[in-house]
């Protein structure tokens, strides 16, 4: 797929893998709508990128109020016009031990990383049904594969993102309308910074939007990387009970 000229969304941009990623769109000479709740920061990103070749806008958006959301879709309609292409990447994680375990964490986590996808799809999913055209790429997370210790409502919430998509993806089939889903491993960005255990294969945020733009071009189904962390978590996810219990409890001493 050719992203020239084509009207792209993408949340989450004022850190991590979210800049990085507009970073790299600017140069595919787009109309580019980058959102966050930060304007300060997605605005001096714009700034940086005014020679790329794109056409960048910013919108101030929090994805967790539907009506926000809404008001941003339309606003980005009337400046760029319909979109092609959005991009879900916000989401929120903080890891809290069963002691600490509250409901006020699970909505902050669950209405970021689940609900602020849908209330997207929910605006843009008419318009790309009655049009037969249009990418919808959520990002999710290979911590979607099993329930990681102190991570619960981060995992509910990418094994609940990932399953969505999919079901997503196989009913759009027959409207034209791709959906793909993004895996990541770890990648260091503000997100990851906070964790205080070894993370292997740790990726360059711009290395990873490097690779999602790629499987973008290529209108993969699913973007995974990096690839041995890909066969690890393939691998956790077939590991039985008794085994996953055994080794989740042994990383979970090792980080006390
Ligand atoms: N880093 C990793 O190792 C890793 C691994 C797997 C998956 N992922 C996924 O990759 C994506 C990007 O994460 P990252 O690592 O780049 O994290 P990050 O640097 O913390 O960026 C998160 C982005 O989400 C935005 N965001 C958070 N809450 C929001 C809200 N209520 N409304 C609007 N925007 C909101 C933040 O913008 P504002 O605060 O400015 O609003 C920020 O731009 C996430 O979906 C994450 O789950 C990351």
């Amino acid at each position: 797929m050719d992203l020239q000229n084509k009207t792209i969304l993408l949340t989450g941009a004022s850190s991590g893998i979210g800049y990085e990623l507009a970073v790299a769109l600017a140069y595919e000479k787009c109309r580019l709508a980058i959102l966050s709740r930060n304007l300060e920061a997605i605005n001096k990103l714009a700034d940086i990128l005014k020679d790329s070749g794109s056409i960048i806008k910013t919108y101030k958006c929090d994805v967790t109020k539907k009506d926000e959301v809404a008001e941003a879709v339309e606003e980005v309609r009337k400046d760029l016009g319909e979109l092609d292409i959005a991009i879900l990447n916000s989401a929120v994680s903080t890891r809290s031990s069963v002691a600490e375990f509250n409901s006020a964490k699970a909505e902050e986590i669950l209405k970021t990383n689940v609900l602020g996808v849908v209330y997207f799809i929910e605006e843009i999913l008419p318009v790309f049904m009655r049009r037969k055209s249009g990418v919808i790429v959520g990002v999710s997370s290979m911590a979607d594969s099993r329930g990681f210790a102190k991570s619960g409502f981060y995992c509910a919430s990418k094994s609940a993102l990932t399953t969505l998509l999919e079901s997503l993806r196989v009913e759009l089939q027959h409207y034209n309308v791709k959906v793909i889903t993004v895996k990541p491993g770890f990648v260091k960005t503000p997100m990851t910074d906070k964790n205080e255990f070894y993370m292997p294969f740790l990726m360059q945020p711009a290395k990873a939007a490097q690779i999602i733009l790629s499987g973008i071009k290529k209108e993969k189904k699913e973007i995974r990387f990096p690839a041995v962390m890909s066969l690890l978590t393939r691998l956790t996810r077939h590991l039985p009970i008794f085994i996953y219990d055994r080794l989740s409890s042994v990383q979970l001493k090792k980080r006390q």
